[in-house]
């Protein structure tokens, strides 16, 4: 009830904020921002604005959703931690960025907004998984809910991307260990160190799992910066980090249980960082077995895992896989700044998963979901008829001729 008097009350401001574009910003402006004497009211000023059109955008999204998604308990839960940020944020309208009062308030809202939205994705999750148990799997809306998963994980990643550079930057927060990082971006990120630093993590998991681990190799191709140096990029490490750990969660598991009984051993995964004029690729090979065609695309679907659901209590041990998410969740951090993360396998021998960023920080631009007019389309029309031919529903041969029947 609460919920819906708050919404009522709003819903005018939700509309309007909604009606800007989010205003997407480069890794180079991220960075030429927080490195000359970065200001801070000019932060708070562009994300008292900026913050509740983001959070808006995706609110008016998450009304197209199905009604009887919309009454699942988590979710509600999740829209009640989106109206309370939204209305707390809009406190800051009318406060003087000159008052150091509203300054110092706006930073420990923005972390208590942050704290807020730690639980999302498995919040989120848990309403999908009720209301498929409860109303079981319809095409068409599972298609929908992917393409709004995308969107709303897109949103939050940015809403916090923002959020941790404007602590990072002016906060008590600061990383003694990290001196010379511009909020969270590293300006001279080493990928082979993030490669090898998610390996040892995931290797870890691994042998908790199955008392053994594969080995890595590293090769690296610089064909434009100095030859022997290490590849460098101006990213933020933490995405890059959550890519890579669950491209090497996937190929230890899939290795591990292909070769746990073979004499030969457990083959190493590879990792290949590479950089061109355009792109900083990243490939982790393995031996596992890979995975059909057909299945690929299945892989980066919010209700796809082959591993037993987790449970979702609270607990000590992280589990190696389970949710079905690391995949689709990765590729949005790669989309995130204009990248992508895309699987090649072949079955029986092994899998290629690769991460593309972009080389260069001026081209590595937000890549954010905007509530329009296509966006709201795209949740009222319903699937077209399957225009290319599927064989069970071919009109039977009654000619003489038995190719199409073996077929
Ligand atoms: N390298 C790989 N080799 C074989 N199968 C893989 C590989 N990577 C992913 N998969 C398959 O894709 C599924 C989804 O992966 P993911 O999104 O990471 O979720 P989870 O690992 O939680 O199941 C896995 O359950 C597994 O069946
Ligand atoms: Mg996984």
């Amino acid at each position: 009830m609460r919920l819906f008097t708050v919404l009522l009350k709003n819903t005018p401001k939700i509309e309007y904020y909604s009606r800007f574009s989010p205003s997407p910003l480069s890794i180079k402006q991220f960075l030429e921002f927080g490195r000359d004497n970065a200001c801070e009211k000019t932060s708070f000023m562009f994300l008292r604005k900026e913050l509740p059109v983001r959070l808006a955008n995706t609110m008016r999204e998450v009304n197209l959703l199905p009604d009887n998604l919309l009454s699942q308990p988590s979710i509600k839960l999740v829209q009640k931690w989106y109206m309370q940020s939204f209305v707390e944020l809009l406190g800051y309208e009318n406060r003087k960025p000159e008052d150091p009062q509203a300054l110092n308030d706006f930073l420990e809202l923005l972390i208590e907004i942050r704290n807020r939205h730690n639980d999302v994705v498995p919040t989120m999750a848990q309403g999908v998984i009720e209301y498929k148990e409860k109303f079981g799997f319809d095409p068409f809306i599972s298609s929908n809910i992917q393409y709004f998963l995308d969107r709303f994980y897109t949103n939050r990643i940015s809403f916090r991307m923002l959020i941790n550079q404007h602590t990072l930057l002016f906060g008590n927060d600061t990383n003694p260990a990290h001196p010379k990082h511009i909020g969270s971006i590293d300006p001279t990120c080493n990928v082979a160190e993030v490669v090898k630093d998610a390996y040892e993590t995931a290797k870890m998991l691994c042998e908790q799992y199955y008392l053994a681990a594969p080995a890595l190799q590293i090769q690296e191709f610089n064909m434009k910066q100095d030859k022997d140096k290490s590849i460098q990029a101006v990213y933020v490490p933490s995405h890059l980090f959550h890519m890579l750990f669950e491209l090497f969660k996937n190929s230890m598991r899939a290795s591990v249980e292909l070769h746990e009984d073979s004499k030969e051993g457990l083959p190493p995964v590879k990792a290949k960082v590479t950089l061109g004029k355009e792109d900083l690729s990243i490939k982790i090979s393995d031996r596992g077995g890979g995975v059909p065609l057909r299945k690929i695309d299945r892989l980066f679907n919010y209700m796809y895992s082959t591993a037993p659901t987790p449970s979702l209590e609270p607990s000590n041990t992280v589990p190696l896989a389970g949710f079905g998410y690391g995949l689709p969740i990765s590729r949005l951090y790669a989309r995130y700044f204009q990248g992508d993360l895309k699987l090649y396998s072949m079955e029986g021998v092994g899998t290629d998963a690769v991460i593309y960023l972009k080389a260069l920080s001026s081209e590595s631009f937000e890549r954010l979901p905007v509530f329009n007019k296509s966006a709201w389309r795209h949740y009222q029309t319903s699937p077209e008829a399957d225009d290319w031919s599927n064989p069970s529903k071919e009109p039977r041969d009654t000619s003489k001729s038995n190719y199409k029947a073996n077929r």
